[in-house]
């Protein structure tokens, strides 16, 4: 089978590695010629740990190519997935413009019969829009099969989450074609869910949805545990030990952020009200998420008083560690509201650059952890990158004009900054 991957984002490109690891010849399309031009010459256009590298191999091995042009990339290959972005429309829900233009292209290339694989995010009853506009672009009727296949991989880890995943869901009316999909994953050692493509669609939302409502609960219910004084840490540790909870997904913070948990609880409400079943515990997910940033800089408020002045320096802005990343970073509208309150803010982050809107606003980027935290009157640890956790704490005391560090996602050494006399403050921390 030859694999053609169309969409050469953070989940095409991604995809077309791993498959290439896994021995198949996989082309990437883009109809973007700049960014093929540098996926040929083994460029990146985001950060992902390991992948440029492996990248780069299989560009050597010649196991995988890249097409710009629609029509050879169709007509050459014979399993075609779809991983376009399927971004948030302005009243939540997906918009579908890309996997439809995508679908047309496939129609109206296709010379003999395709197996079109879907692993874009879609909302539950996409794969029959997906047939019908392939089918309405066909000059005359080929045969073709829609099989839905989510992605679960995560920023940060996504060449191990898709090498070595938990679990492969193929939603499919059609055995044969849902069979030609499970052989491409045949060499990987993981249970795999033959289902409906509805139901495939639906197991994507549900599993972001779920976890991003794990992190709501533990965002509100660590609000109760600083006003009674006891570490949400532990209780997360506590109730996580039982197998019926698990212990991921229960790190309260500032708030999830990125392109999936934002934009899939609410396309998976609009969906919902769409058939007239409103999901009630997931608005107040969505509520609470959005809130917590306000919250801790409540807290801060609380601590510093008048902000107008104070040099905060932000440690950490992309909305997790591992990426570069800043769509719904929690730490922007941080940023966003310091700025607001007058004062004056200081920005490092490993690899994510500061937007051009805050630093004409004025904040300032530092290439170095010390450089934003010289001189200012407070640390606050917005993402959790390693280094942070282990920085030479003694010497940036000694650097900051005031010892107080707000920790925003609980990552750092609570009783061992208290201990050299920091003044420390964590979300629901004792
Ligand atoms: C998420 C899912 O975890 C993947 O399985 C899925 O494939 C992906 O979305 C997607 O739909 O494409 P990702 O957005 O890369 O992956 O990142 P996560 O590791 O899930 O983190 C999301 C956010 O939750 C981050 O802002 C993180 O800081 C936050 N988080 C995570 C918490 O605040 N607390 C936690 O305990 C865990």
């Amino acid at each position: 089978m030859k694999i053609l991957i169309m969409g050469t984002g953070y989940l095409g490109t991604t995809t077309a590695v791993a498959f290439a690891e896994l021995g198949w010849m996989v082309s990437g399309f883009d109809p973007d010629t700049d960014k093929i031009e540098a996926l040929r010459q083994g460029r990146l256009p985001f950060y992902e740990p390991g992948l440029e590298e492996l990248l780069r191999k299989h560009l050597q091995s010649e196991s995988i190519t890249f097409y710009s042009d629609p029509r050879t990339a169709v007509q050459d290959h014979d399993v075609l997935f779809l991983c376009v972005g399927t971004p948030p429309k302005a009243d939540g829900s997906a918009d579908l413009q890309f996997i439809q233009a995508a679908s047309e292209q496939i129609g109206s290339c296709m010379n003999e019969p395709k197996l079109v694989v879907v692993k874009s995010t879609v909302p539950p009853g996409t794969q029959a829009k997906i047939a019908r506009w392939i089918a309405n672009a066909q000059r005359a009727p080929i045969r073709f099969d829609v099989v839905s296949n989510p992605e679960f991989l995560r920023e940060g880890t996504a060449l191990q989450d898709s090498l070595h995943p938990d679990r492969i869901i193929i939603g499919s009316d059609d055995e044969e074609a849902a069979d030609r999909v499970r052989r491409l994953y045949e060499r990987m050692d993981c249970p795999i869910v033959l289902t409906t493509p509805t139901t495939a669609e639906l197991i994507k939302y549900a599993a972001n949805s779920f976890l991003a409502t794990k992190i709501s609960f533990m965002n509100e219910l660590a609000r109760l545990c600083d006003a009674l004084d006891v570490s949400a840490a532990d209780v997360a540790r506590g109730i996580g030990l039982d197998p019926r909870i698990g212990a991921s997904f229960l790190r309260a913070g500032i708030g999830y952020g990125g392109s999936c948990f934002p934009k899939d609880v609410n396309a998976l409400m609009f969906t919902a009200e769409q058939y007239g079943v409103p999901l009630s515990l997931l608005r107040q997910v969505e509520q609470i998420n959005r809130s917590q940033p306000a919250y801790f800089l409540n807290r801060m408020k609380s601590r510093l008083g008048n902000m107008r002045g104070r040099r905060i320096a932000v440690l950490g802005i992309a909305f997790k560690p591992g990426t570069d990343d800043l769509r719904e970073a929690p730490a922007l509208a941080i940023i966003d509201a310091l700025l607001e309150r007058g004062a004056s803010v200081r920005v490092h982050d490993p690899v994510a650059r500061l937007p051009v809107g805050l630093e004409a606003r004025g904040a300032v980027q530092r290439e170095s952890p010390e450089g934003a935290l010289g001189g200012a009157d407070a640390a606050l640890l917005c993402t959790e990158w390693p280094v942070y956790a282990s920085a030479d704490w003694l010497r940036i005391k000694g650097l900051m004009r005031e010892a107080i560090v707000f920790d925003g996602r609980n990552a750092l050494d609570a009783r061992r900054l208290k201990a050299l006399g920091f003044d420390y403050h964590g979300v629901g921390v004792r």
